[in-house]
């Protein structure tokens, strides 16, 4: 099989990585791809989101698969593209994919399709937003309806702050707030039957206790010893199908990733959010444990074929990724500061480096993106893999350069 992957940070780094792991890859591409991927596959500069340009790359290269990894791509019809030049490729056409380009597309999917989620409002004035506020109280979470580049969403106190994003949208979607922690399952579908992954949790908020803004995220790990039995069969059965069965309902199946964002809330399992990609950090410790060659799944759903209730092979431990984030992010990210440390972090046993947002520079790399690194630890269990990324990031050098430092440390505190 011949890939190409479409995108250029951590995430792709990841899947990278994991295809070239899958014996049945013979070729692998990237476009843009980074450094990282550069180590495994054949980097292609190109603009992910012209359709025009990537199915002309996809024939030149005769590929047999195109993964596209991040949500601008599918939202500018780049599958849709594929599709009708019969490229195989493993991601939602653009219609599909409205589920995360549109907070109130994705409200109604669920409402049709029965899917627990918070009571929301979509408001397009500043008087229906004001309603909605004052409808469901502190804390208030306003959601700008279209892609916003992980700055969409606010959850705050402040009826001021709420009814100020709002004003600054066309349309927002107002929603009762939901409590309780947030779980990512990501679940791969071929337009029929879905399968899905091992949980993860993601830890959104820039500094140490889910203090400071909001990020693309900060650090992620997997398994997850805390969550109920039958979760993600209970996930499986109330979320992922009946919203697949909707969307193929609607002549718009759903051939991807689809990924749940879910709040454990006192009154049960919620959907905070659908995304139509691979979450990143997640898929960079859920990957690292999956043992069923990722090319031949992923080349399944593109193709149609999966098998409902099948259970994918996943290796035994655990695995935690620490985000090295430039200065200043995620407000004004500084770009061009040396990355130090790179080779000594890849001797600690269990660890290794992913590249984010990164750039050749001479013989080494500077960093080139607000989220620059994705450490990854790995052990025989949480405690283990947590030390194994924590002493790997220690050994980075970027000037300015921050991290969290309680990358699942509650998980580990049991
Ligand atoms: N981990 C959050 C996201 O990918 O949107």
């Amino acid at each position: 099989m011949r890939v190409l992957v479409l995108g250029s940070g951590g995430r792709e780094h990841a899947l990278a990585r994991a295809l070239h792991r899958d014996p049945s890859v013979t070729a692998l591409h990237c476009a843009p791809g980074n450094p990282g991927t550069a180590a495994v596959a054949a980097n292609h500069a190109l603009d992910p989101t012209d359709p025009t340009a990537v199915v002309e790359l996809a024939q030149r290269l005769g590929v047999t698969l195109v993964v596209i990894g991040p949500e601008a791509p599918l939202v500018a019809g780049v599958a849709d593209a594929l599709r009708a030049a019969a490229i195989p490729c493993f991601g939602p056409d653009r219609a599909a994919a409205r589920i995360e380009g549109s907070k109130a597309f994705a409200k109604e999917v669920m409402a049709s399709a029965g899917v627990p989620t918070a009571d929301a409002r979509v408001c397009e004035t500043t008087a229906q937003a004001a309603a909605a506020l004052d409808e469901f109280g502190p804390p208030y979470v306003v959601k700008d309806d279209g892609l916003a580049a992980g700055k969409g969403v606010v959850v705050t106190e402040s009826r001021d702050v709420a009814l100020a994003h709002a004003g600054g949208c066309d349309r927002v979607v107002i929603e009762d707030y939901l409590d309780g922690p947030e779980v990512s399952l990501f679940a791969l579908c071929d337009g029929q039957d879905a399968v899905p992954l091992m949980p993860a949790q993601d830890f959104k908020r820039a500094y140490d206790g889910d203090a400071g803004p909001n990020t693309g995220g900060m650090g992620a790990y997997t398994p997850l010893p805390w969550i109920p039995e039958g979760l993600v069969d209970e996930v499986m059965a109330t979320v992922v199908q009946p919203t697949v069965d909707e969307l193929r309902r609607r002549d718009t199946p759903y051939v991807g990733v689809l990924y749940a964002g879910l709040a454990l809330t006192s009154k049960g399992v919620r959907v905070v959010e659908f995304n139509a990609r691979f979450g990143d950090p997640e898929t960079q410790v859920v990957l690292d444990r999956l043992a069923t060659p990722l090319g031949s799944l992923l080349q399944t759903c593109a193709i149609g074929g999966l098998v409902r209730g099948t259970r994918l092979s996943w290796f035994p431990g655990a695995a935690v990724t620490v985000v090295i984030a430039a200065e200043h992010y995620p407000e004004a990210p500084v770009k061009g500061d040396e990355i130090l440390g790179l080779d000594e972090a890849a001797q600690v046993p269990g660890a290794y480096v992913l590249h984010a947002g990164t750039k050749r520079a001479g013989d080494g790399f500077v960093a080139n993106g607000g989220r620059v690194l994705n450490v990854v630890g790995t052990g025989d269990d949480l405690a283990a893999a947590r030390t194994a990324a924590y002493e790997a990031a220690a050994r980075i050098r970027i000037r300015g350069a921050h991290h969290r430092g309680d990358i699942a440390l509650k998980a580990v505190e049991g």
